[in-house]
């Protein structure tokens, strides 16, 4: 952990109010910008800083992945995406962003053990899930799902225990897929299909989504291996708004499953992780090439409210590195399911063409993002478009939990609590 005590670099700030200007330490982390510590600003002037949208604040210190937004690189634990995503497993990634580093071979297999013992829920569980409306958006049942684990797994919600903390870990990323393919199933009215403890994490997945029980789903590894990239892809990205959520909540003390059950909810939102879903809703929306043009001019019209979804990004200012991994495996499993001519690939291309032409684009730094491919590809493996943000809330709970377990055992762990600039009434009373 950074050496609070011992910086030797400063910032001042100084006041045009008066107020007596002041030191405060700047910290450098092992890549990326310097931060100035404001914490004792408040006890020592009485004023607050002010950053909604948190453009300029760090909210906390973390080892786990960084990202250089105006590079475009994103690092997992030290480790480029790029890297990652060729030669390793999700549940390699899940060791390495859990752990610190990646398994050896022997830890490999324990913790694939131990994970796919784990993959059963209880029982109980999918009678909670019948009380849900057959038509509910599974974003809305698995929020429920998550936050319910807590009262189907209570022995290992204490917080302050490291044993009970990594069963909870383990049993998020064992059960995700499970609960996931149930919401699916329950929503297209299909029975259940429990885990099969022989096939790998993805694999399992994929028959629990898409196998039945007059027919049993035929694994193809092109396809195993773009899920399984894609939950590479999505599995932490530093301290983006869910994240942010589940720190902020788990600040509290609370359960993780509570935690997290408030990370599901803020993922959900078109701006975060629905983004994907949005992205082959716009996609089939504008529905052929020469539609594009007018499209761009809504997105251009300010007064439309026209996003082009699956572009942009807080951090990114250049090209999303996972927007290129997706592209690729986009082809491999178009091609791979002799679907290279795919309308909607081909509109996305062409609509990311003309964007990275376009002077509204360049301008704004506005590039595609993951979410910009994922969907076509998801949409091809056979995955139906409202449940595009659970397969990323699957691949994000691992980032979650990791984020969540770092925040616990900081020493600078506290509740978080937000200030503010207030503008409403200072006083008044009733007449
Ligand atoms: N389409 C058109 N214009 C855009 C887009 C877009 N997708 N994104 C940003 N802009 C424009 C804004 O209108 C604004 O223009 P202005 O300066 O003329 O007012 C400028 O670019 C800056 O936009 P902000 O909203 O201030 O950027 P911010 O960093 O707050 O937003 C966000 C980032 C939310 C991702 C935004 O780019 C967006 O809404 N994109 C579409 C949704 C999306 O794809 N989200 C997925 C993000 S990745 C993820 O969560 C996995």
């Amino acid at each position: 952990m950074t050496d609070y005590a011992n910086t030797q670099k400063y910032a001042t700030l100084s006041f045009s109010d008066g107020t007596p200007s002041l030191e405060m330490p700047l910290y450098s982390g092992s890549v990326g910008p310097d931060v100035i510590d404001i914490r004792s600003l408040y006890n020592k002037t009485g004023k607050f800083t002010y950053d909604p949208g948190f453009l300029s604040t760090a909210a906390c210190e973390s080892k786990i992945t960084y990202i250089d937004g105006d590079k475009g690189e994103l690092r997992y634990r030290g480790y480029p995406i790029e890297q990652l995503a060729q030669k390793h497993s999700f549940l390699d990634v899940c060791y390495l962003l859990l752990k610190g580093e990646l398994p050896d071979s022997a830890q490999q297999q324990e913790f694939v053990n131990t994970v796919t013992r784990h993959t059963m829920v209880h029982e109980q569980m999918q009678f909670f899930l019948r009380g849900f409306r057959r038509d509910a958006h599974p974003m809305a049942v698995l929020t429920g799902l998550i936050g319910a684990m807590a009262a189907f797994y209570p022995d290992a919600i204490d917080v302050v225990d490291p044993v009970q903390r990594e069963i909870s870990a383990i049993r998020l990323i064992a059960k995700m897929p499970t609960l996931v393919a149930m919401s699916y199933k329950y929503s297209i009215g299909q029975p259940l299909v429990y885990p099969n403890n022989g096939l790998s994490y993805t694999e399992n997945f994929m028959r629990m989504m898409f196998s039945n029980p007059c027919e049993d789903y035929k694994i193809n590894d092109v396809l195993v291996r773009a899920l399984d990239r894609i939950f590479i892809l999505h599995a932490d990205h530093e301290q983006n708004a869910s994240t942010s959520t589940v720190r902020l909540a788990g600040s509290s003390g609370t359960n993780p499953f509570a935690a997290i059950a408030a990370g599901i909810a803020c993922l959900w939102g078109p701006a975060h992780g629905g983004a994907n879903e949005a992205s082959l809703n716009m996609l089939q929306q504008i529905g052929s090439v020469d539609k594009i043009g007018e499209f761009i001019s809504r997105v251009k019209d300010k007064n439309s409210h026209v996003r082009l979804m699956g572009f942009g990004h807080r951090v990114y200012k250049n090209h999303d590195p996972r927007a290129k991994l997706m592209r690729e495996t986009c082809h491999e499993v178009l091609e791979a399911l002799g679907l290279q001519n795919d309308p909607l690939f081909k509109l996305a291309i062409e609509l990311e063409k003309i964007a990275s032409e376009d002077e509204y684009f360049i301008s704004r730094k506005l590039y595609p993002n993951v979410d910009f491919y994922s969907g076509i590809v998801q949409r091809a493996i056979g995955i139906p478009v409202d449940m595009f943000t659970c397969i990323f809330a699957l691949a994000r709970s691992v980032g979650w939990i990791a984020q969540w377990e770092e925040m616990i055992t900081d020493k600078e762990y506290k509740i978080g609590r937000p200030r503010q600039l207030f503008t409403g009434y200072a006083h008044r009373n009733l007449e």
